[in-house]
């Protein structure tokens, strides 16, 4: 039975119920136009430092930078002093961001000791003053990526959700872990139930949502409004409009062909390496071939022996190959 579930934004409209995460090294240009070919919800930046914006490094400024293929932009900013956390908003929009996300979950030891990302959590007032500082900067939605708080003896969320309401963010996304679990055991989805009651505006849940299964209980258990996919898509970003297809039609994932699967990441290979340049493009490729390799049974070996390769045209004729050393019945895994 087809499900009609979809996520409302103030300012964008309704969109699927299926959101792909800012993810630092991996959601770069070329990942998000491959994401993009098979879904049409929203796909955020890696998190771009305001400071290091507004600085105009070439690193953030490649961060920032979108496709004319790409439609509904969305960055995501960190930091955590808000005059800056608002200029770097007002470039944002500049650049054609349709959507500004804030982040209050990264655990990074170097982000939290610069008291950004998740330390964030712990200062109630500060996290107000980002928001209501890039709220009233720029005339798009903004919206605030969280953890549940930042150990299990301050779990927050909900608070700093109900603040970040009344300061005029229109989505909160909830990663079921607190900072000090960094991703160790399972995120809680029932957790976020509590943010549920405490706000009204769209609410995502995130943490470990690999199929569709996943994907209908984490939102049955939180009251959220949709989910939120990151490393279910290292390797594979077409994951994301397929999990959106199975949602939609109340059924699961399908798995594609292991020969198709090789023709869409040779495609992502050369796009990186076009975009990020021979050097830097294969070191950044290494973690989405390994990923993908891996879904395979004894995909790994391959993938640590391509992943160690510095010569592209040997690592394209290893893909190539690959779906020949496979036995007939192996299949990708779906999680
Ligand atoms: C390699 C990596 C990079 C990430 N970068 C970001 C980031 O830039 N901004 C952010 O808010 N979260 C970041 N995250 C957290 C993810 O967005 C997501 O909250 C987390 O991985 C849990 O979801 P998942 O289980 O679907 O991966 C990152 C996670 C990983 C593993």
């Amino acid at each position: 039975m087809p499900e009609a579930s979809s996520l409302s934004i103030d300012g964008i409209g309704s969109l699927p119920p299926v959101l792909t995460a800012p993810l630092s090294g991996v959601s770069d240009l070329p990942f998000r136009r491959l994401v993009r070919r098979s879904f049409n919800g929203l796909v955020f930046s890696e998190m771009i430092a305001g400071k290091e914006m507004l600085q105009g490094t070439a690193t953030s400024l490649r961060m920032a930078l979108f496709a004319p293929d790409e439609s509904l932009p969305a960055i995501q900013l960190a930091g955590r002093e808000p005059a800056v956390m608002a200029d770097a908003a007002r470039l944002s929009a500049d650049l054609g961001a349709r959507l500004i996300d804030i982040n209050f979950g990264c655990p990074v030891k170097k982000v939290v000791n610069g008291l950004g990302g998740s330390a964030i959590m712990r200062d109630e007032a500060l996290a107000v003053s980002i928001v209501e500082a890039v709220v009233n900067a720029v005339n798009l939605p903004v919206s605030v990526k969280m953890r549940l708080g930042w150990d299990r003896s301050s779990v927050n969320a909900p608070e700093i959700a109900r603040l970040s309401e009344q300061a005029g963010a229109v989505m909160v996304t909830v990663h079921g872990r607190t900072r000090d679990q960094f991703y160790d055991g399972r995120a809680d989805w029932r957790a976020i139930a509590a943010v549920r009651e405490a706000v009204s505006l769209s609410l995502v849940v995130n943490g470990d949502i690999a199929t569709a299964g996943d994907a209908r209980r984490a939102m049955a258990l939180s009251g959220a409004d949709a989910v939120m996919i990151g490393r279910a898509a290292f390797g594979r970003p077409w994951h994301v409009g397929a999990l959106a297809r199975a949602l939609e039609s109340g059924g699961e994932v399908e798995l594609a062909e292991p020969s198709l699967e090789m023709e869409l990441l040779l495609e992502h290979y050369d796009m990186m390496l076009e975009f990020h340049g021979e050097r830097r493009g294969c070191r950044l490729a290494r973690k989405h071939l390994l990923h993908a390799l891996a879904r395979y049974p004894g995909g790994d070996a391959v993938g640590r022996m391509i992943a160690n390769c510095d010569e592209p045209e040997a690592v394209r004729a290893r893909i190539r190959d690959f779906p020949d050393t496979l036995s007939p019945p192996s299949r990708v895994r779906a999680a």
